[in-house]
């Protein structure tokens, strides 16, 4: 017998990186980075890494944003900000989002800056920082407008009194103070002058009960690219990082060039024919109107794929686009290749990357959401495949090549 010649086998877990991957292009974030700290300059750039980067994976995209010069990374949770520093981050990071019953030592001990929202949490950090002996960095919210997150402004000169007391004492280092925009995709929505009012209030107050942070900020991706009144001494870049506008056109009218980072491909495992009146998937919910082939691409739900892309979206393959067609299944979906249609098993689809393949963004509007929920919601079981930077990275989840 012959050698046989497999490909190594997947990481416990996951789909095959031949059979299916998200591609990484970290050289692509980079570029992404860099543009927009040149854009936003003399302000400083925040990475914004939460919910694994956006599905691109928190470690490479966090060392490779380090190696392009980005001072600082945001995130939500305690978990990710620990997971940055056990992965051997040591730059400045910040993290905005958890409960009342988190403990914040270890984030105080891991030299985490810390988000504030109300004198509660503010006394949470007091504690933690007793229990560090050393002092907390924290940042204050203000809720501007977004209604979400954030110290109502009834309550703001309540939370900095207690900060700045805090701060007298040494417990506490109140490094910015911060909000959120709520529709900076869109100038003239009414709201952001708002916004950027009260924003210079609270600011105000703050340096009225003797604080003065250094480093604040209001601006998310679609602030940073339009709105430089926003831009303060920082912003907090997510979605344009990863080379997908903020909303259709935002990017372009900043002048900025962005580039897809994640590229969804997979292999085809099944090509067969179906004939005229034959239905393709779940429920027949698309029937076939002529004699054609179709191609079975593995990726499916519960790998991210929005079930609304059910006869709606295209992919790419060979060189031209082709329809998904019937309902999309758990862990597949069918596309429509045409009628003699050369394509065999194991040929590539690409899902969603850089044009001319579809886009994120492209399959945000067919689906009626948006290019973030597209690329955030790929599921655990795709490997990731990171290429392009970040070579000091080392093999791991999430960490290095075909990883997750
Ligand atoms: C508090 C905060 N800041 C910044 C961002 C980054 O926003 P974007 O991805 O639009 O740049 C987010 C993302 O949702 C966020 O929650």
């Amino acid at each position: 017998m012959g050698p046989v010649n497999v490909s190594p086998g997947p990481a416990a877990g996951l789909i095959h990186p031949a059979t299916a991957s998200a591609e990484i292009d970290l050289e692509a974030y980079q570029h992404n980075l860099r543009q927009l700290a040149a854009h936003v300059a003399p302000a400083e750039l925040l990475a914004v890494v939460k919910a694994d980067a956006y599905g691109h994976g928190l470690v490479p995209c966090a060392r490779a944003a380090r190696e392009a010069g980005v001072p600082w990374l945001g995130v939500a949770t305690p978990g990710e900000a620990l997971a940055l520093r056990e992965s051997g981050d040591t730059g400045r990071l910040l993290c905005w989002l958890y409960g009342p019953d988190e403990d914040l030592t270890s984030l105080v001990a891991a030299d985490v800056d810390v988000s504030a929202s109300s004198v509660e949490q503010v006394s949470d950090l007091v504690a933690a920082a007793a229990t560090c002996e050393r002092s907390a960095r924290v940042h204050l919210k203000v809720d501007t407008g977004l209604h979400r997150n954030g110290s109502p402004l009834e309550e703001w000169p309540a939370l900095v009194g207690a900060a700045a007391e805090a701060e007298r004492f040494g417990a506490l280092e109140v490094v910015g103070v911060w909000s959120h925009l709520a529709a900076a995709e869109d100038p003239d929505h009414p709201s952001t002058d708002a916004q950027l009012q009260a924003f210079e209030e609270a600011l105000e107050i703050a340096r009225a009960e003797g604080l003065e942070p250094a480093t604040n900020h209001l601006a998310n991706s679609a602030g940073a690219l339009l709105l430089p009144r926003s831009h303060h001494q920082m912003v907090r870049v997510g979605i344009a990082g990863y080379g997908v506008d903020p909303a259709p056109g935002v990017a372009a009218s900043a002048g900025v060039a962005l580039r897809p980072v994640m590229r969804l491909r997979a292999q085809l495992v099944n090509v067969k024919d179906v004939a005229e009146g034959q239905g393709v998937s779940y429920g027949h919910t698309w029937v076939a109107d002529r004699d054609t082939r179709v191609g079975l691409v593995p990726l499916g739900y519960a790998d991210g794929i929005p079930r609304h892309a059910s006869s709606r979206a295209e992919v790419w393959v060979g060189d031209r686009r082709a329809p998904v067609r019937g309902s999309v299944c758990m862990d597949q979906l069918v596309i429509e290749l045409g009628p003699d249609a050369p394509e065999q098993v194991g040929d590539e689809v690409v899902l969603f990357g850089a044009p001319p393949a579809p886009t994120a963004e492209e399959w945000g509007q067919v689906c009626g959401t948006i290019g973030y929920e597209i690329v955030a919601r790929i599921g655990a079981r795709v490997p990731r495949h990171h290429v392009g930077a970040g070579g000091a990275a080392a093999p791991g989840r999430g960490q290095g090549r075909d990883t997750r």
